[in-house]
């Protein structure tokens, strides 16, 4: 297709008023600032100062000094003509791990980004955990001990009552899979383990965190919206042979429905515990009844669908991942495919009736760059960002009730392992300089948001 058939396939007024149209941000991958304002090193700070862990060296320690340029960040999401933003907040801002009382610093840099949010037309969404667990937390057990739940619940409760009269939307965790199994089962991410049953107790231990945080933060903010931020990813059989199905159903047990499964109150599926077996998390008395309490809305994080195959030797799902050449895929080799967005979307709504969705995130990673003009012709996530709207839009038109839509990322940014190698950006960062430059694709948002895409 070309662009003028992309474009000429949608605009604002199929969606509702309402509609959220927003970007998405992370602490830890934006910030920097790492010594100052009393910030204290988390776990992604150790990480990435180990060698080998992030693939071109690099770590969060400047990023996009967003700590200092977020006025000018703020600026570039209101030009677009947004609507919301979302944002983590830095526990190691607010906490230090030796003083009882929460750092005074840390407090007022949130409270001044909200009122800079709330100036500019940007309905504040705030992620309270985006990976990046205090350093001193991890140094006794991290999320394994349930102590570090209880300093959870301390730091929703202080972050909550600060900025719960001007912020109603709170995502009490971002992508606990990434968390739990990344960061200590195939030990990509911080803190690095390479453990099962420490990844499924991990795993555990952050759901019951969220459960016991909701009625937390119910009760500090009035109106509040609470819910999660979820990866889910259709899964995909690799062919049509029974055993691929089979795998399919395995893979999804623990990938998907280990989550939503206990966070609709429905315990983790049967299937995924007799996989697991003994590596299967303690679960005390009550935990189940916590994580299951109903949230206001589910946060959906779609990148791409995962295929699957059976593979008896592997695990404890017996499946393996597999790369088909014949898709069409982002340069971080992340397959683009829309139409996973819209069966997921629909998968979800189908199975897990109650509440509001949102796409929490979405985006591409492609190799950019500035021409000789100064522009950042990024033509293929513009129409990734076109194709995969169109998807929101064809599954609300399939009964999901999606009610907004967060475009990772505002700026290119530290992507954890891979370091600075990959830009999801809607806005091109020039690391040396920090010179912002929206690209095509920003753009483009922007004249979407703005009714003017068609003209
Ligand atoms: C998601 C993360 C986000 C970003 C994107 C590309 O899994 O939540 O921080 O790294 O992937």
């Amino acid at each position: 297709m070309t662009f003028n058939d992309l474009t000429k396939a949608i605009s604002r007024s199929d969606f509702a008023n309402d509609f959220l149209w927003g970007v998405s941000t992370s602490a830890y991958q934006i910030e920097g600032a790492a010594d100052i304002g009393g910030r204290v090193p988390s776990i992604w700070d150790t990480f990435s100062a180990t060698p080998g862990k992030v693939r071109d060296g690099s770590t969060g320690a400047v990023a996009c000094d967003h700590y200092h340029r977020w006025e000018e960040d703020l600026d570039l999401a209101q030009a677009m003509g947004l609507n919301s933003y979302r944002f983590s907040i830095a526990w190691t801002r607010i906490f230090n791990g030796v003083d009882e009382q929460p750092n005074p610093e840390g407090l007022a840099f949130y409270s001044r980004l909200v009122d800079g949010m709330l100036a500019r037309g940007l309905q504040p969404w705030c992620t309270l955990y985006h990976w990046d667990l205090p350093q001193y937390l991890q140094d006794q057990g991290g999320w394994e001990n349930r102590a570090t739940i209880d300093a959870y619940l301390r730091y929703v409760d202080v972050t909550t009552t600060h900025l719960g009269g001007r912020v109603k939307h709170w995502i009490t965790h971002n992508e606990p899979w990434c968390t739990a199994m990344h960061g200590n089962w195939d030990g990509m991410h911080a803190p690095g383990n390479k453990s099962l049953p420490l990844a499924l107790q991990v795993c555990h231990n952050v759901l019951v965190s969220h459960g016991l945080a909701v009625p937390v933060i119910r009760a500090n903010v009035a109106d509040a919206k609470v819910g999660i931020a979820l990866s889910l990813h259709p899964i995909k059989p690799a062919s049509d042979s029974a055993a691929d199905q089979e795998a399919v159903v395995r893979h999804d047990a623990l990938r998907n429905r280990w989550f939503l499964d206990a966070l609709y109150g429905r315990g983790y599926p049967e299937l995924a515990l007799r996989l697991v077996g003994e590596d299967a998390p303690m679960v005390l008395p009550g935990d189940m009844e916590a994580i299951g309490v109903p949230c206001d809305f589910l946060g959906v994080n779609y990148y791409f669908p995962e295929v699957v195959t059976n593979a008896p030797d592997q695990y404890p799902l017996r499946t393996a991942i597999v790369h088909p050449q014949d898709r069409q895929r982002t340069d971080f080799g992340w397959e683009v495919s829309p139409q996973g967005l819209v069966d997921l979307m629909a998968r979800v709504a189908r199975e897990y009736p109650t509440g509001d969705l949102y796409v929490t995130e979405n985006g591409s990673s492609y190799d950019d760059h500035v021409g000789a003009d100064g522009a950042v012709d990024d033509t293929a996530r513009r129409d990734y960002l076109i194709r995969h709207l169109v998807a929101v839009r064809d599954a609300i038109a399939a009964g999901a009730h999606i009610k907004g839509y967060f475009a990772w990322s505002l700026l290119d940014n530290f992507e954890w392992s891979e370091g600075y190698l990959r830009r999801f950006g809607l806005t091109y960062v020039d690391y040396p300089t920090q010179r912002r430059t929206v690209k095509q694709s920003g753009h483009w948002y922007s004249a979407l948001v703005r009714g003017q895409n068609q003209q």
